[in-house]
C-alpha cells in the first residue's frame, strides 16, 4: 500500500510539475506577464544567476566575473541573503545587479492567493545589507500566476524571466561544455540567460559548473560581437529603489 500510496503521490506530483512549467513558467506563457527578453536591436545579453548568494559557488562566480570582466544580475534567495550579508555586499560593489528571487524558495507562496510575506522579506532582507530596494523579481522555480504578478507589479517589481534556459541546475552537474552549447545555441540579441550560482536553501554549496560556463562562454559571445550588461540596463531601467520607497 504504502508503495501505491508513493506512486501516486509521485505522479501527481509530476503531473502537476508538467502542467506549471507548461503554464507558469517563461519564455512561453505567464500571461504575458514575464519580460524575457530586451530590445533585439543590439548585440546585448544579460547573464542572470538564482539561488545565491552561497559560499563556495558564488563566490567563485563572482571570482570568473572578474576574470572576464563581465557584469550579471543575481537573483537571491532572502534566507541565503541572511547567512551570507558580506557576500551580496561583494556582488553589489563589483557592478552586478541584485534582484529578489523570494525569502525561502517557496513554490506554493507564490501560488497563494493571500500570501505577500515571501516577497517583502525577500526584498527586506536584501534592504538590509544593501540600503537600498530591489526593483526586479524572478519566481522561484519561474512559476508565476495572474495574482502573484498583480502583486509584484504593485510593488513595483518587474518579472524577469528568460530566453536561454540551462541545465546548470541538475545534479550530478551536466558537463561545463552541454551547458556552454546550451547557451551558445539560444542566445540571441537582447538575450536573457538563466544559470544558477547557487542552490536555494543552502548558503554554503560548492559548485564549480557555473564559474566554468563563465569562463569559456563570455570570451565566446564577446568574439561574436557580444557585451554583457545587468538586466536594468538591458532594459533601461533603474536598478534600484530607494529604501523609503515601499510601493503596494
Ligand atoms: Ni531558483
Amino acid at each position: 500500500m504504502a508503495g501505491l500510496k508513493q506512486r501516486v503521490s509521485d505522479l501527481v506530483y509530476k503531473v502537476g510539475d508538467k502542467v506549471g512549467d507548461s503554464f507558469l513558467s517563461p519564455p512561453h506563457s505567464s500571461f504575458g506577464q514575464y519580460v524575457n527578453r530586451g530590445p533585439d536591436d543590439r548585440r546585448v545579453v544579460a547573464l542572470t544567476f538564482d539561488d545565491g548568494p552561497s559560499y563556495g559557488s558564488t563566490d567563485r562566480l563572482l571570482d570568473a566575473l572578474a576574470e572576464v570582466d563581465a557584469v550579471a544580475s543575481f537573483f537571491c534567495v532572502g534566507e541565503n541573503v541572511r547567512a551570507n550579508p558580506e557576500l551580496l555586499r561583494r556582488a553589489y560593489d563589483e557592478g552586478h545587479l541584485i534582484g529578489n528571487h523570494s525569502i525561502d524558495h517557496s513554490r506554493g507562496a507564490g501560488l497563494s492567493l493571500r500570501d505577500t510575506q515571501h516577497i517583502e522579506r525577500g526584498e527586506d532582507e536584501i534592504a538590509d545589507v544593501l540600503g537600498v530596494r530591489p526593483t526586479m523579481y524572478r519566481p522561484p522555480w519561474g512559476w508565476l500566476t495572474p495574482w502573484e504578478a498583480r502583486r509584484l507589479h504593485s510593488r513595483g517589481y518587474t518579472i524577469v524571466g528568460w530566453d536561454v534556459y540551462t541545465h546548470d541546475w541538475q545534479l550530478p552537474a551536466p558537463s561545463t561544455a552541454s551547458i556552454v552549447d546550451e547557451v551558445l545555441e539560444q542566445t540571441g540579441p537582447g538575450s536573457i540567460i538563466c544559470l544558477h550560482d547557487a542552490y536555494p536553501l543552502k548558503p554554503a554549496y560548492e559548485k564549480t559548473v557555473t564559474a566554468d560556463v563563465v569562463r569559456d562562454v563570455v570570451p565566446r559571445l564577446r568574439d561574436d560581437g557580444y557585451e554583457f550588461v545587468t538586466v536594468a540596463d538591458l532594459l533601461g531601467l533603474p536598478a534600484t529603489r530607494p529604501l523609503d520607497d515601499l510601493a503596494a
